[in-house]
């Protein structure tokens, strides 16, 4: 099966931050065949289908590096608090009343928020995390999970087992879409035995390992307090960090903790709205982006954001960058760009198959709408797009050669039948 998409406007978001103009991409089955200009494709080829992509900027699907999906239940539910006493007191006493079966459309209500905002790939913690993978299997999209784990207490084995589980059932699964890691919730849920415990699954899964990390300012202290050190140095005294790993947030980082990330190569996970909105801090990415640390964009749950749009996360790390440190060089369009792409990509491991639009490459393709006035005059995509671009503006979704949305229609999910599903789940469990 060949598509051709003709008459696009490309940003490549490769190493060398290629563009074209009215240009066209080749996909062939699951991926990228061709980009350029149309002279340049071999003129005897075949298509099946050719799009016209006329006032349109094509660019790599989006990346959500750190959420969970099936939280869009409590979209709205618990507010203006700080993350300690939102979570004890508001979101788990909640989450303790979510049953097998929630947690498909409450994944389902999410994959379409992230699809129709041009997400493409999102890496997920929580629970049901096999309910998840069935959504992604049938949304279409790309999924790296991990059971969210914590302990030790008389569940923690059965978490760890989870995780193991969802590894044997769905690692690579939907066409090689679906990825597993393994997830300890934080140092502040997990003790250190827990944490090695953890580790041992990874390394025998031989995957990665997702965790939040030096989220809020009392995170740090109390690790101090009780370890001595800060939360980056425990987890790397405990040899936490020698593999592949995704952090999320890193607010609060002395020099010391980004040398070790700097040092373990860790993938940093930017929450801006969700670390705003906690008023758990800002993350000094500018200077980790200076030392070479891969800052990669994630929403975090809906609960804590609201929304699940990675538009939104790009032009608020540019601007509350630039605000905090007094400097407006800093953080320019297209970092912020490339973080919610490429660097997304390396945050999962999947460089070598997404993040950016070149021949060989997985075809997970995004069209923006670009004729609308707050695109015009037609001047900087990336800025436009950072500075002036809503999540409303994406127009088609392929995710591995499958279009997914079409002119803003869903095509893999029944938004209906979510909306029904999802409001009789608000009902039992939030109503009752
Ligand atoms: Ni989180």
């Amino acid at each position: 099966m060949r598509t051709l998409i003709k008459n696009i406007d490309i940003l490549t978001m490769d190493d060398n931050q290629t563009r074209y103009e009215n240009a066209c991409i080749l996909i062939e089955d699951d991926e990228i065949r061709f980009v350029g200009n149309l002279s340049d494709l071999q003129a005897d080829i075949q298509y099946d289908k050719i799009e016209d992509g006329e006032g349109k900027l094509a660019l790599p699907g989006l990346i959500n590096t750190h959420t969970h999906v099936a939280m869009t239940l409590f979209r709205g539910y618990a507010n203006d608090l700080p993350l300690m006493e939102w979570l004890s007191q508001k979101i788990w006493p909640v989450e303790d009343r979510l049953s097998e079966g929630d947690a498909y459309w409450l994944s389902l209500l999410a994959m379409a928020e992230m699809i129709r905002g041009g997400v493409t790939t999102f890496a997920d913690m929580y629970m049901f995390m096999e309910e998840t993978a069935l959504a992604v299997e049938q949304s279409g999209m790309r999924g790296v999970l991990a059971r969210g784990l914590q302990g030790p207490d008389e569940k923690s084995g059965l978490r760890l087992e989870e995780n193991r589980r969802l590894w044997q059932n769905w690692q690579g699964r939907g066409n090689g879409r679906i990825r597993v890691m393994v997830g300890p919730h934080a140092i502040y849920t997990c003790q250190p035995s827990f944490l090695l415990e953890s580790k041992e699954l990874a390394q025998e899964l031989e995957v990665g390992i997702h965790i939040h990390l030096s989220e809020t300012g009392k995170e740090v202290e109390d690790s101090k307090k009780k370890y001595g050190k800060s939360p980056v140095r425990h987890l790397y005294d405990l040899g936490l960090l020698d593999g592949h790993v995704l952090a999320a947030h890193c607010v609060h980082l002395s020099e010391e903790d980004m040398d070790i990330l700097e040092e373990k190569d860790v993938k940093v996970a930017h929450c801006p709205a969700s670390n705003l909105k906690l008023g758990s801090g800002i993350a000094p990415i500018a200077d980790m982006i200076k030392r070479g640390i891969t800052v990669s964009l994630g929403t975090d749950g809906a609960a804590s954001n609201n929304n699940l749009s990675i538009m939104k996360e790009m032009s608020l790390a540019g601007l509350i960058s630039k605000g905090i440190k007094e400097e407006p060089t800093l953080i320019p369009a297209i970092t912020s760009l490339q973080m919610a792409t490429y660097n997304g990509a390396k945050a999962l491991a999947l460089e070598d198959s997404v993040g950016s639009l070149a021949p060989g490459k997985k075809a997970d393709i995004i069209l923006i709408n670009t004729q609308q006035p707050h695109y015009y005059p037609h001047t900087d995509w990336a800025n436009h797009l950072v500075y002036s671009g809503y999540s409303s503006d994406i127009d088609s979704v392929w995710v591995n050669g499958k279009k997914l949305m079409d002119n803003r229609e869903l095509l893999t999910i029944d938004l209906d039948k979510v909306y029904f599903e999802v409001n009789k789940i608000y009902k039992r469990i939030m109503e009752e």
